[in-house]
Formats: C-alpha cells, sequence, structure tokens
C-alpha cells in the first residue's frame, strides 16, 4: 500500500489553512460577533485565541505528528498511542471520528447553498427582485419546493467525494491551492467594496466604516458576562478546527522531520486573517451600511444563515446588474471554496481510521464516507424546518469539540507528560516557541477548557436545557395556535429522534473502535494495514 503524505510544504499549509479557513470565518464569527455585542465580543475572542486556540494548535500539530510515525492516521490510536497501558484513551478518540461525520453531514449542505447561489448570481436569478422575493429565495430553497437543492447537495457530495479519493497530495492540495487564492482574491474584493461603501452611494444610508466602528470599539460592558466568553470560546474551536480531531489527522501526514511549530503558527494565523480582516469586513460593513445596527443586530436573531443568503444577494443588487453578478459570484464563490476545503478535512480522518485499521482502498474510503455523509445528512436535508440541522450543530459542532479538547489536553499535558510534549512541540521546529507555553499548556489552558466545559453544562440554553428540550417545552406553554402547537409537537419529535441517530451513530464508532483493537491483538498488535 502506498504511503501517504504531503506533497510540499506550501501545499501542507495552504490545506491546514483551507481546513479552518471555513464558513465559520464568513457566516458564523460575524454573526456571533454582532449577537454578543459587537465590540464586547473581540477582548474575549482574543483571549481564547492566544491562551485556549494556539495552545491547541501546538498540541494538536504535535499529537497528529507522532501518531503519524507509528502509522495512526485517526485519533483513537493517536490517543492510545500516548497513554501508555491506559487502553480507554482510545473510545476518547471516538470524539474525533464522530464530530467530523457528523458535522460534514450538515456542513456538506450549506455548502450546496453556496453552489446553487453562484449559479443564482451568475444567471441573474436575484435581479429585479424586492428584498422580501430575495428572502423568500431561501425560504423556499430549504423547504424543498423543488427539487434544485438535492442536486446541488449531491453535486457537492458526489465533488467531496472525488477529491478525496484522489488522496492528499494529488486532491486535497490541490484543491487548497487552487481554491485559497481565489477565496482571499474574492474576499479582498469584498473587503474592499465593503469598506469604501459610502453612505447616500448606491442607496448605502451608512458609511461601511460604521459597521466597522461597532466591531472594533472596545467595549468593556459585557466583559463580565460569561455567555460573552462561552460564545467566543466556541468560535475559536470552530473556526480553527481545533478539537475535531481533523488538525491531528492531516498532520499525521507529515513527516517526522516536519517542523510542526511554525506551520501550526502559518496555518493558525492564516485563519485569523482571513476571519477577523476578512470575514469582518464584508457581512457587517454591507449589510449595516444598508440597514443600519439595529435591524442588522435583529436580522441575527432569528438565526444567522439568514444575513449571508437571505439579505446580501439583495443588497447586492443595488450595485447594478453586473456588479450585482460579480459581487454575488465573489461572495458565494469565497463561501464555496472556504467550504470545500473544510469539508475535506473531515473526510480524511474518517478515511484514515478505515484505511488504517481495516484495511479499506483510498477510493473505498472516500465513498463510504460519501455514502455515510448522504445518509446522515439526509435529516438536515429534508427536515431542515424541524431544527435537526440545528441539533446537529449544537451537539458535534459545539459541544463534542469541547468535550474533547478537555481529554485531549490532560492526556498530553498530564498522562503523556509535558515534558515529552514539549519536546514534541519543539523537535525539528523551525521557530522558537515562547517558553511560556509551556506553562499555558499545562496549567491554564486545560482550567480554561474545564471551566468552559462547565458554563456550557449549566449556563441558560447550555447541555442541559438542551437535554431537557428547554426552550422547546416553554415555546409549546406560551402557544395557544393548533397549528402552530402540531408543528412543535412534531418538531420535539424530530429533534428527539436526530439526537438518537447522533447516539447511535457515536456507538456505532466506539464498536468500530473495539473491532479495529480486537483485529491488532489478533495481529499480535499490528494494524491490518501492515499485515
Ligand atoms: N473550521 C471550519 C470553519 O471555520 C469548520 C471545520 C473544519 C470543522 N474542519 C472541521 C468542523 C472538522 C468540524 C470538524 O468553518
Amino acid at each position: 500500500m502506498s504511503k501517504e503524505s504531503w506533497g510540499s510544504r506550501v501545499g501542507l499549509v495552504l490545506a491546514m489553512a483551507g481546513n479552518a479557513v471555513g464558513l465559520g470565518n464568513f457566516l458564523r464569527f460575524p454573526v456571533q460577533a454582532i449577537q454578543n455585542g459587537g465590540g464586547s465580543f473581540i477582548i474575549p475572542y482574543l483571549t481564547c485565541f492566544l491562551l485556549m486556540g494556539i495552545p491547541l494548535l501546538f498540541v494538536e500539530w504535535s499529537m497528529g505528528r507522532y501518531g503519524g510515525q507509528n502509522g495512526d492516521h485517526s485519533t483513537p490510536f493517536i490517543l492510545d498511542s500516548m497513554s501508555g497501558r491506559r487502553r480507554w484513551w482510545k473510545y476518547v478518540g471516538i470524539f474525533g471520528i464522530f464530530t467530523n461525520l457528523a458535522v460534514a453531514a450538515y456542513y456538506c449542505y450549506i455548502e450546496s447553498w453556496t453552489l446553487a447561489y453562484v449559479w443564482r448570481s451568475i444567471s441573474g436569478a436575484f435581479s429585479g427582485q424586492g428584498t422580501e422575493a430575495v428572502s423568500q429565495m431561501f425560504t423556499d430553497y430549504v423547504s424543498l419546493g423543488t427539487s434544485e437543492p438535492i442536486v446541488f447537495w449531491v453535486i457537492c457530495l458526489l465533488l467531496n467525494t472525488w477529491i478525496l479519493s484522489r488522496g492528499l497530495s494529488g486532491g486535497v492540495e490541490i484543491a487548497a491551492k487552487v481554491g485559497m487564492p481565489l477565496l482571499i482574491f474574492f474576499g479582498l474584493f469584498l473587503a474592499i467594496r465593503g469598506v469604501t461603501l459610502t453612505a447616500g452611494e448606491a442607496g448605502a444610508i451608512f458609511d461601511g466604516t460604521e459597521g466597522l466602528n461597532f466591531l472594533w470599539t472596545p467595549d468593556l460592558s459585557s466583559i463580565w458576562d460569561f455567555k460573552v466568553w462561552l460564545a467566543a470560546a466556541g468560535q475559536v474551536f470552530f473556526t480553527l478546527s481545533v478539537g475535531m480531531g481533523s488538525i491531528q489527522c492531516y498532520a499525521s501526514y507529515l513527516r517526522s522531520r516536519d517542523d510542526v511549530a511554525l506551520n501550526a503558527m502559518s496555518a493558525g494565523w492564516m485563519n485569523e486573517f482571513v476571519e477577523v480582516v476578512l470575514g469582518a469586513a464584508i457581512l457587517i460593513p454591507i449589510s449595516v451600511g444598508y440597514l443600519g445596527i439595529e435591524k442588522v443586530v435583529e436580522l441575527t436573531q432569528t438565526g444567522g444563515l439568514g444575513l449571508g443568503f437571505r439579505t446580501l444577494p439583495y443588497l447586492f443588487q443595488q450595485w447594478g446588474p453586473v456588479l450585482a453578478a460579480v459581487a454575488g459570484l465573489a461572495w458565494f464563490g469565497l463561501l464555496f471554496f472556504a467550504g470545500v476545503t473544510s469539508s475535506l478535512a473531515m473526510g480524511t480522518p474518517i478515511m484514515g481510521f478505515l484505511r488504517d485499521e481495516f484495511g479499506l482502498s483510498r477510493e473505498r474510503a472516500a465513498w463510504t464516507f460519501g455514502a455515510t455523509v448522504l445518509i446522515l445528512g439526509a435529516p438536515t436535508v429534508f427536515f431542515f424546518q424541524y431544527g435537526v440541522f440545528d441539533e446537529y450543530d449544537f451537539w458535534a459542532g459545539t459541544v463534542s469539540l469541547v468535550v474533547f479538547a478537555m481529554f485531549e489536553i490532560i492526556l498530553f499535558a498530564w498522562v503523556f507528560g509535558m515534558d515529552n510534549g514539549w519536546a514534541e512541540i519543539n523537535r525539528n521546529a523551525d521557530m522558537k516557541v515562547p517558553a511560556a507555553f509551556k506553562f499555558i499548556i499545562k496549567y491554564i489552558t486545560p482550567v480554561i477548557l474545564i471551566s468552559v466545559f462547565l458554563g456550557s453544562l449549566l449556563i441558560d440554553g447550555g447541555i442541559i436545557d438542551q437535554v431537557t428540550n428547554k426552550a422547546l417545552h416553554e415555546e409549546l406553554a406560551a402557544t395557544t395556535d393548533p397549528v402552530q402547537r402540531a408543528f412543535l409537537e412534531e418538531k420535539r419529535m424530530f429533534v428527539n429522534g436526530s439526537r438518537m441517530l447522533l447516539v447511535l451513530i457515536f456507538a456505532a464508532i466506539g464498536f468500530l473502535v473495539y473491532r479495529a483493537q480486537q483485529l491488532r491483538d489478533r495481529n499480535g498488535g499490528q494494524r491490518l494495514e501492515r499485515a
């Protein structure tokens, strides 16, 4: 079996940056920032980035390279190899497969919207439409009025599967080398447009800088609000792709003489540039320029995706048909490239696991991933209005990351041992890692992660409230309209159903990990690939 690895350092860093740079940078970040008060979000966000994000990048990159040396490319057996004789650690690694699979299930669906919206933008579907009509087009889209969404979704899954089946240097790396520069180019174009928007021009009521000021004027009023901190931590997780197992997997294809410290920083900071500079300079300045802050704040309350898909395509029309088509292509095109390079990163750990442990060929592993995402994603597509999508996002895209990161940092700093860990980070490093990080990784980051976990357990709307469907029950109690009540009852069924499905997936992965260990034991401790 051919040994998979990265073709070049540029390719690796672009692929890792592509993994991190995703829909989270352009859709999630601006909405989180607005919902959490703009300027009051930035300080917690940057603090979490420095004290939690960067340490986790060092940890995950070096874990990955370490695991790769033993031929392990997914978290169950990477954790296993780092934990000595404590054999249960590999089951913690289930998270690193589960998250990727369950996130891919809904992420690929949004990715397919961006493809459809590229098409709509260049074919002029929005021209001459009013604000209501453009918004309604999105409603119709996600309520599957036509088969168009399904077609785009399947195209998108096939594309991902095909790229994955071509391997790292022949597929993923090429996608990153093409997609990332284009994304930056589109992003710069829109950001310049957003920042230079002036009141009175093309119907705008405020300057583009109005939105930027809202975001960047430090505001200490909610600095002690724990909710803002949790949101900031959640965003740092999602955007950096930490706590998911996908960085470990990508890093496991490094060679042992490769650096991890500088590479981790290059990819991580590239993500921050795209998030904080580009991600902040498009959606917010343009929508605030046309609608004002109050209206934009209101729009983000009813679901974050609306702003990008309902509002922007309408606002672009104010710039005249040609520029509107170009802006639409740039916006949805950049979202598409951001999305694809991230969903490829979600596929790789699953493929790595299947290939390492069950000897699947690259093609088979890719198709297995594609088919599983099709099956798991179907409920989010067909029952979108019933909150299935949000349920996946809550468990897989929010909770699971924190739980996994909490375990892995304890493993790294306390079980594997901080001295060993520090040596791993610095082995062949092309930069000097500030010594303070040894202390931060050992003490500060674990404490932050444990607090984030406890906080998300107990906070209003947190894990406990979610499990008991608190918000849904409150809504039910307040609703008298029988039609609405019937809908909510149905919604509860779908929410509970999808939760059960997620538990089932988790258990199934657990079973596969168990089987893998059995196969290894039978092989005298060797994995199948080597047999
Ligand atoms: N970081 C990506 C974003 O900002 C999301 C992402 C990439 C992800 N890889 C992942 C989410 C793996 C879960 C699992 O959009």
